[in-house]
Formats: C-alpha cells, structure tokens, sequence
C-alpha cells in the first residue's frame, strides 16, 4: 500500500479523482494496546465496526487475541485472516446452519443468546455439545449511548431466571452479556446494566463464570466529547467487583467503535458547490452513511497546499448518488471560500463508516493509502499531544 505523511501529500501529488480511504495503523494499534493493557479483563474485538484483514492483523499484533462475529461471514473471514484467534459469535438470533459450522468445521466454542428457542438451536446444532460457553443476553437501557441496541435483543429482567437455568445446565461456562448502545456517552451506563446483572444473578441463584459487557465503548466527534475511556473502565471494573461471583468469573468486553475510529478517513473531492452545500465523491451510500442517516457530524479539515484564510461557515454536503437522500446535513465547518476542486478530509470514519460503503450507482472507490500523522481527533492521545499534532482539529 502507498503511503503518504498526511493528506495534504496525497492531494497536492496526485489530486485523486476518486475518494481515497486514509489508514492510520499506529492509531489503530494504539487503541488495541491500550484496551490490552487497561480493560481489567479480557478485550475482544467486535468484526462488525470494520472487517478489513489489514485492521484485524494490526489489532491481533497489537495484544486482541478474541473476536465477536456476528455471521458465519465474519467467522470464516477470521478464520482464514487470523487462525489462531477465538472467536465469539455474539449475535443472539444465528442461523442453526451458522452455529453448526461455526461450531465442527471453526472451533468456536462462545455463542450468544436471548431465547430458550436459541438455546435449544445451540444445543441442536452442536449435537449436544458439552464444551460451550453460552452468554445469556439481558435487555438494558440505551438511554446514555448515541445509537440505541434496546430494542432487538436481549431477555427481559423477568425471563432472566428461566433462561439462566436452563443454559447452566448445559454450558460448560456460563456467561451474562449486555449491550449499552453505540457510543455511550457517560460509563453510568455500564453501573446501571450491572445492577441488572446482579440482580438476575441473585434472582436465579446460578453460578455465572464469565460477565460480558458488550460494547458502547465511545469514540469522540464534534459535539460527542466523552470523560476519558480510564473512567468506563474504573465503573466497569467496580461494579464487577462488587457481583456476588466476581471471584471465580471472567470480565469481557467487546469494542468495536473505540477500538476503530481513529483508523481512518477519508480524503473526497469537491465537484460542485451550491451556496451553502457541497457535492462531493463519498456519501450515505459510501463511508457517510452515519452521517446521512443519523445525523452524526464527523471532523472535517480543508486539503489545501496553501491554507485558506477565510472565516469558517457551516456546509452540508450531497454525496455522488442521484438521489435526495444522499446528503449529510452537518453543519460541516469550513472555510467559507472552499470550492468545485478542493479536496476535504473527513475524520473518524474507522469505525461503521468504511464498513458500510457500498457500490451503489457506480460510486464509491476502494482506493487506500497509509498516512502517518495523527488522526483528526483522540481518545488516546493526551491534550498536549493533540495539541502538537498538525491534524488534530478542534471538535
Ligand atoms: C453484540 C455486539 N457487541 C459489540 C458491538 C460493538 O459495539 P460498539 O461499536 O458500540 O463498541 C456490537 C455493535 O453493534 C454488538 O452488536
């Protein structure tokens, strides 16, 4: 893969007619060590956020040996890219086909939960298996986490007590997962969803082995600034503490966005502007789809050999599509004299965004380089390393 200092080198040498996705593999790799060095327990990395081989190769050199897969896509994907892995398929609803080749051809040992209908497919699927660690899913709120996961899965706090003895007779471990939603803004979330844990562990009266508590863990973007990741893990690690089986279970997580975000952006092109609006080369059908769908602002910086002195002023953007609803409301902050020609940086788009890009109307590019400067905005960095670094914008 090629590779360029920062954006700026790529747009003034080659001006790239298509979008180009910009990785950032020491960002990546810093956010796997950290999670590896400060999760007090065992940090496994959910595929969905971005499957690509280049970043599950870097996060496995970088210390995450476990994998959630949600499809038997994703695991026959880390099957070949990483086989020494272990993978978890954490997805509550599978296929009985999936488990089974998950299970006799993948060695997968980990799956999810949320019914007695999925436990008896387990147990079919894997003819009566003796060896698997099952993680009952509990429903909890979303209310502090930008995207919700509320809603879809997850067993009510009543239907806890049924489901755990049935699945603790036949798990060799048994486990309790949950999912806070996307992006969790405030580790009260994490507090809050092992209440629920305790109580459905005193309520069945079970020995739980092993506590997973999902992801959620937050990135950061304009206008989303969480406390920093030490004090989710601080709440996390508490709470833990404090269940009535912590001295015999297993802590786990499972980031996907935090472990992510940072390792990429997106160098697009402007090809028309319209007042306040710019047409550009990616967009809801491409890495915006966020953007478009849910309104998330995403930093962006104006690539420009000689930088611009204009005020800024708020755009929104039209992707390459023909359709209305390819545009992303914004308000994106740039120089008011950005124009047809220029190109512009779109920050954090490591997480969801490279994974959701489609082909659709003949848009979209898989073009790829690496830079080496900082990625737009951090977690991991401190505040005087962001203030040093040339690409770190003001969120
Ligand atoms: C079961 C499960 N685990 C982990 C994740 C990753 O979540 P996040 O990217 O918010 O960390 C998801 C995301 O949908 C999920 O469904």
């Amino acid at each position: 893969m090629h590779k360029h200092h920062s954006a700026l080198g790529l747009a003034s040498l080659h001006r790239p007619v298509q979008p180009v996705t910009l990785l950032r593999p020491h960002a990546a790799q810093r956010a796997a060590r950290f999670f590896a060095e400060k999760f007090p327990g065992r940090s496994m990395y959910a595929v969905k956020a971005n499957p690509s081989p280049d970043l599950l190769e870097i996060l496995w050199d970088s210390g995450i040996t476990h994998y959630d897969v949600a499809s038997i896509a994703e695991v026959r994907l880390l099957a070949r890219t990483l086989p020494d892995a272990t993978l978890c398929f954490m997805h509550p609803v599978k296929a009985e086909e999936a488990i089974a080749e998950a299970y006799f051809i993948h060695g997968v040992r980990t799956f999810s939960l949320d019914t007695m209908e999925e436990l008896e497919k387990i147990v079919r699927a894997t003819k009566g298996a003796t060896d698997l660690n099952l993680c009952v899913r509990i429903r909890v709120s979303s209310d502090h986490s930008k995207l919700s996961l509320a809603s879809k899965f997850g067993a009510e706090p009543d239907e806890m007590k049924a489901l755990l003895i049935a699945t603790r007779q036949v798990a060799d471990a048994l486990g309790i997962c949950f999912h806070v939603g996307s992006q969790a803004m405030t580790p009260a979330a994490y507090a809050e969803a092992m209440e629920r844990v305790r109580a459905a562990i005193v309520g069945a009266a079970v020995t739980v082995d092993i506590v997973d508590v999902g992801g959620g863990f937050p990135s950061t973007y304009p206008g989303m600034e969480p406390p920093p990741l030490e004090t989710y893990f601080e709440v996390i690690h508490k709470a833990f503490e404090s269940l009535p089986i912590s001295y015999s279970a297993e802590l786990w997580c499972e980031p996907g966005r935090a472990l992510c975000a940072e390792y990429a952006s997106l160098l697009v092109r402007v090809e028309k502007r319209r007042g306040e609006e710019l047409y550009i080369n990616d967009g809801a059908y491409g890495a915006l789809f966020d953007a478009a769908h849910i309104g998330w602002r995403f930093p962006v910086k104006l690539v420009r050999d000689d930088a611009s002195d204009a005020r800024d002023m708020a755009f929104s953007f039209y992707g390459p599509t023909c359709d209305d609803l390819d545009h992303m409301a914004g308000p994106f902050m740039l120089p008011a004299d950005v124009a047809a020609g220029d190109y512009i940086e779109i920050g954090m788009l490591g997480a969801y965004g490279c994974a959701m890009r489609t082909g659709f109307n003949g848009f979209g590019s898989d073009l790829k380089v690496i830079v080496e400067d900082e990625p737009m905005a951090s977690l991991y960095l401190a505040q005087e390393e962001r203030r040093a670094a040339s690409n770190v914008v003001k969120l």
